[in-house]
């Protein structure tokens, strides 16, 4: 069952995000080479509580942090520890979820650490592409498989490689709603796209082949060739035939500056 949302219900999503957003833009201003990644769990966690929101990973199925931080080859849920400690030429997915007034924000960016290779940069940046061709395509009358279309040509034309175990998702008084969002898929293939639906849309792009397996704290991703992975993740609202973007990265991009891609 797909919940289409009101436009109030849609302004509320947005104040989850705005805090999201922020907290985004907390993470740019200490990610550097010797920050753990137990450290950024806190400050995050903090920084939700002390904006009136909660950090609605913590919790969700056993999963023990606010953040999911995906360090190089982790893909996805990696649970933030004293013992990682980011190093110059890391990048590191940083992933939550804040609940307010009824209504789970859901985004992710993936941040370099200091300098990192230009080879690792193209891959942040096409990924990143991914997502906002992705978004592009989350209009009314379009379909899903639309979006899996714009994401998966864009990755592979690149040479990388799309996930295919874990995949985007409807997001509202439930973090994950209908319909699953795959990062692949057919143009025209799929269920209609209806104004009030809002997704969460989470590109996951490998540099290498895309098989991953979980780790054995039961949570982490990572790639099985361990080469890198990137991760960005926006909720949107399909509303006035387009795509209204609910999350938000500008306060990254304010902290970030000219480094910002
Ligand atoms: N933010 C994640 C997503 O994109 C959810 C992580 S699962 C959790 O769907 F267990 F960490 F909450
Ligand atoms: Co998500």
């Amino acid at each position: 069952m797909i919940f289409l949302k009101t436009d109030e219900e849609i302004e509320l999503l947005r104040e989850s995000n705005r805090i999201l957003g922020m907290t985004l833009g907390e993470m740019a201003k200490v990610i550097a080479p010797g920050v753990t990644t137990a450290q950024l769990d806190r400050l995050a966690e903090e920084f939700i509580r002390d904006n009136g929101g909660i950090p609605s990973c913590k919790g969700y199925e056993g999963y023990p942090a606010t953040l999911c931080t995906s360090v190089n080859e982790q893909v996805v849920h990696g649970i933030p520890s004293d013992k990682v400690v980011l190093k110059e030429g890391d990048i590191i997915s940083v992933d939550l979820c804040v609940l307010k007034n009824g209504f789970h924000a859901d985004s992710a960016y993936t941040f370099p650490v200091g300098e990192v290779s230009d080879e690792v940069m193209r891959l942040l940046k096409t990924t990143k592409e991914c997502l906002y061709l992705g978004i592009a395509q989350a209009q009314t009358g379009h379909r899903l498989g639309d979006i899996g279309y714009a994401i998966q040509s864009h990755a592979e034309q690149a040479g990388y490689s799309v996930v295919r175990e874990f995949v985007g998702h409807g997001i509202g008084r439930e973090m994950h709603e209908e319909p699953e969002v795959c990062n692949y898929g057919r143009r025209g293939n799929g269920i209609v796209l209806k104004s009030g639906m809002t997704l969460a849309i989470e590109p996951m792009i490998l540099m290498g082949r895309r098989n991953v397996l979980i780790e054995d704290d039961g949570w982490t991703a990572r790639t099985i060739d361990r080469k890198p992975a990137a991760h960005y993740e926006l909720s949107v609202a399909v509303r006035n035939g387009k795509a209204d973007i609910l999350s938000t990265f500008e306060y990254v991009e304010k902290v970030l500056g000219e480094r910002y891609i």
